[in-house]
């Protein structure tokens, strides 16, 4: 879609219930794209329909839709093309002085905890004495052998043999999946994804052409006959899963299933990308398992690793596990988007792993009592919301009762805090009833941000017709 034209039924489906009663047609239609914009679901450069065949498919008249678009095209985030209609586009915000961002009091919207405690004096062990790094580049494009080797044994010593061949080092878990993305995905593949799931990964794969179909997931879990139906029917080239501690919704796919899956994917020669970014975050959850590529090493399992959540994401240390020719195949596609990952962080990195399970035993003890406080807070203020409380992970997956997610982010900027609003971890415009929250920043900000988020939902039936804020207004 990005630089291409989203037709008016596509544009119907990621709008999703956009209507509000507190508001004009035209405001809350301007608003809601603006939110589609600033969310990233409506990519710059995104030809919008023409205003008459919006109006059609709306149901509405073509002045609501050209009013609508003029407001958008005020605030800079639609600009008229000749010969190319109305284009989506991000304002300049030194061309609106008046009306820069508002930075949040409490950020809701990112999943990314702070460093955990003892890596300062593990990054100084590990930069102690830099003489090996600072005469060479200090940069590779698959990684150093000596984190390579400490990550396969890593997996070894839990029931994957790997061997330091099978690991490439990468920037993050985001940079794998995109890499991964436009190396084994071609245009017009289907890639089949869990509905709801990690944005950027979604994102990712629709950049590298892909088809996404989705299969669903809730805080209980995935429904075995539909993973069996979106196997069986679709074929996909590439299935995208979060098996420990779904992303957003904390579930984690029981052994038996993961054979399921691997019979599934088998019969239908698709590659399984296991993303384990959010493994190791168990709180309480009661069974582990071997890492799910264990249980079918074969040439279509690559899995994906980080130490962006156990440990701290500002070191963007993650990693791909697969079979020596899709490392070879990846190893070959990485250049044209990027030269390689810092020495450096590999060297910390390196470090990290000797102290690896007392690091992540600290944050989940961490994750553990931020979880307890959030709930707590959330029965607290808004008990009609109704707050699964997952075993492990980052954040939770709440139900609002009403599709309101949308407007708890629009207006909830008016209020210092940022959220994502839950249609942006589907594909289809669903989960307007849902909203993520992550309980990864500091405990008070967790009780200060519940308190923000109710004071959002409690004003948003009490906007008075034309009184509400209009997205514009604040960002
Ligand atoms: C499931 C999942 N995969 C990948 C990532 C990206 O992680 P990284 O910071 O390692 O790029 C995230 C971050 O939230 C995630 O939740």
């Amino acid at each position: 879609m990005n630089g291409g034209r989203i037709g008016p039924k596509d544009l119907r489906t990621l709008l999703g219930e956009w209507e509000t009663d507190g508001q004009s047609a035209y405001h809350a239609l301007a608003d809601r794209i603006r939110l589609l914009i600033i969310d990233g679901r409506l990519p710059t450069r995104t030809r919008l329909p023409a205003e008459r065949e919006l109006a059609d498919e709306l149901d509405r008249s073509r002045t609501t839709i050209v009013s609508a678009y003029r407001a958008l095209k005020q605030t800079g985030h639609l600009v008229s093309q000749r010969g190319s209609g109305s284009v989506v586009a991000l304002p300049h915000p030194h061309d609106r002085p008046g009306a820069l961002p508002q930075p949040a009091v409490v950020d809701f919207a990112r999943a990314a905890p702070a460093a955990i405690s003892g890596l300062e004096t593990i990054i100084q062990r590990a930069t102690a004495n830099l003489s090996g790094v600072l005469g060479k580049t200090g940069f590779d494009l698959i990684g150093s052998p000596t984190l390579r080797e400490r990550i396969a044994h890593h997996y070894s010593a839990r029931g994957l043999p790997t061997r330091p061949g099978q690991i490439m080092i990468t920037l993050g878990a985001q940079h794998a999946i995109a890499l991964i993305g436009r190396t084994l995905v071609r245009r017009a593949d289907r890639v089949l994804v869990e509905s709801p799931t990690y944005p950027h990964a979604l994102d990712a794969f629709r950049m590298s052409g892909g088809r996404l179909v989705t299969v669903p997931v809730t805080a209980d879990g995935w429904d075995g006959d539909r993973l069996r139906d979106a196997f069986e029917r679709v074929r996909p080239s590439l299935a995208y899963l979060i098996p420990d501690f779904q992303n957003p919704t904390g579930a984690s796919m029981p052994p038996a299933q993961r054979d399921d899956v691997i019979r599934y994917a088998r019969r239908a020669g698709t590659v399984l990308v296991l993303d384990e970014t959010t493994a190791d975050l168990d709180i309480d959850r009661g069974w582990t398992d071997v890492p799910f590529a264990a249980r079918a090493d074969d040439h279509r399992t690559v899995t994906i690793g980080s130490l962006g959540k156990s440990v701290w994401g500002g070191l963007r240390i993650g990693w791909i596990r697969a079979d020596d020719d899709v490392i070879g195949a990846l190893h070959a596609a990485r250049a044209a988007g990027d030269l390689g990952t810092p020495e450096l962080e590999q060297l910390v990195a390196i470090e990290v792993f000797d102290d690896y399970d007392a690091l992540v035993q600290r944050r989940t003890e961490q994750l553990r009592h931020h979880r307890d406080v959030l709930v707590r807070e959330l029965h607290e203020r808004l008990p009609q919301w109704d707050v699964p409380v997952p075993d492990g992970g980052m954040s939770l997956w709440v139900g609002l009762g009403a599709p309101i997610s949308s407007a708890l982010a629009l207006f909830g900027l008016t209020r210092g805090i940022s959220l994502i609003a839950g249609p942006r971890f589907g594909v289809d415009g669903a989960f307007e009833r849902f909203l993520r929250i992550p309980y990864t920043g500091r405990s008070d900000d967790l009780a200060r941000g519940v308190h923000l988020l109710a004071d959002t939902a409690r004003s948003l039936p009490a906007l008075p017709a034309g009184r509400a804020p209009q997205l514009a207004e604040v960002v």
